[in-house]
């Protein structure tokens, strides 16, 4: 608790640019938790070192997403919107928890399965510990929620049984994190093959909207996308790609999958496509008109950079203090 309010934590990777699945799936959803929670959001490059990175493009694109934050609507000084490289503690808490952090938990973890398919060249063990050092980055606020996807759940039970086996050996350090369960983001699917996830990492580009496009790009993606030859604006699990533009369309306009259906009853795929295009492009205009803002004004982006990593560090100090002690480290001599 800070102030009375339960602490909440997420991240995003600077890796790849953000696509409209990030922004519905998760940014969107983030500003509305903003006056309930304390919130640390943070730009996770160190876990983005996992993979092969081009320096100046990683600083490039982290800048960016933290500035994304802000144009998506997240108030920066009410929520801590930092880089996670600016807190040292992520690195050092990671490390005393690899100690409490089994291999064979570590094996079964399913994104590194995937991931060291992927990059089969470089299976380094950063990327065997990445769920560590997101158990750190959690712990380290003592949150209380953490909204994540899916394909994150099985990250944040292994945070929870780490930091259970922590508090059973050094009594209650940690708090125990639970997933953020309630108006849960649309997950949105690729446009080209529409049973697999929106990705930002995508080869092909028409399979993604990103954050970024312009209007006419939008549309003409949109254009493209794969459906199905039934001829029918219903929402089931047999016409995936006719779903996810409901799905998408339901998160850009606020109406429901069956009010979408009666919307565009009778209508034909074309009007339709064109009609979700319409509804990205209106939600994502003024997110691009406030980044490409917020984007000149350097002092001010700084000054939230400093600002936040001195709160972000206030806290994470306290959590690694304390973790410190019960470990056995010596006190500092000041
Ligand atoms: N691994 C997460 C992802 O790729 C990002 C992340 C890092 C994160 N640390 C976190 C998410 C802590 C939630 C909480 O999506």
């Amino acid at each position: 608790m800070i102030d009375n309010k339960k602490v909440l934590f997420s991240g995003m990777q600077a890796t790849g640019t953000l696509t409209i699945g990030n922004y519905l799936g998760a940014l969107k959803n983030w500003v509305a938790l903003s006056e309930e929670y304390e919130c640390f959001y943070s730009v996770v490059d160190l876990h983005s070192i996992t993979v092969r990175q081009d320096p100046a493009e990683l600083r490039k694109r982290a800048r960016a997403l933290l500035t994304l934050y802000i144009a998506a609507g997240l108030d920066p000084k009410k929520n801590c919107i930092y880089y996670q490289s600016h807190v040292s503690g992520h690195a050092e808490l990671s490390w005393i928890l690899n100690c409490f952090t089994y291999m064979g938990e570590l094996n079964r973890m399913t994104q590194f399965k995937d991931k060291s398919a992927k990059h089969a060249d470089n299976i380094n063990a950063g990327l065997f510990t990445y769920p560590v050092l997101m158990a750190a980055d959690i712990l380290l606020y003592q949150t209380d929620v953490v909204p994540v996807g899916i394909d994150q759940m099985q990250h944040l039970e292994i945070t929870r049984d780490i930091a259970q086996r922590f508090n059973a050996i050094y009594g209650d350090v940690f708090t125990i994190p639970e997933p953020y369960i309630g108006k849960v983001g649309a997950k949105i699917m690729s446009l080209q093959d529409p049973v697999k996830k929106m990705s930002k990492s995508d080869e092909n580009p028409n399979a993604s909207v990103y954050l970024m496009d312009d209007p006419d790009t939008i549309m003409r993606k949109f254009k493209r996308a794969v459906t199905d030859s039934l001829a029918t604006i219903r929402y089931t699990e047999e016409q995936p790609g006719i779903r996810n533009l409901i799905d998408i369309y339901s998160a850009c306009t606020g109406k429901t999958p069956a009010e979408v259906e009666k919307e565009f009853d009778g209508k034909g795929y074309g009007d339709f496509k064109s009609a979700v295009g319409e509804a990205v492009v209106s939600v994502l205009k003024p997110v691009q008109e406030r980044f490409y803002e917020l984007e000149k004004d350097k002092t001010f982006i700084d000054s939230i950079i400093k600002e936040n990593a001195e709160k972000a560090n206030y806290f994470a100090t306290k959590t690694l203090r304390k973790v410190q002690k019960k470990v056995g480290f010596p006190e500092k001599i000041r």
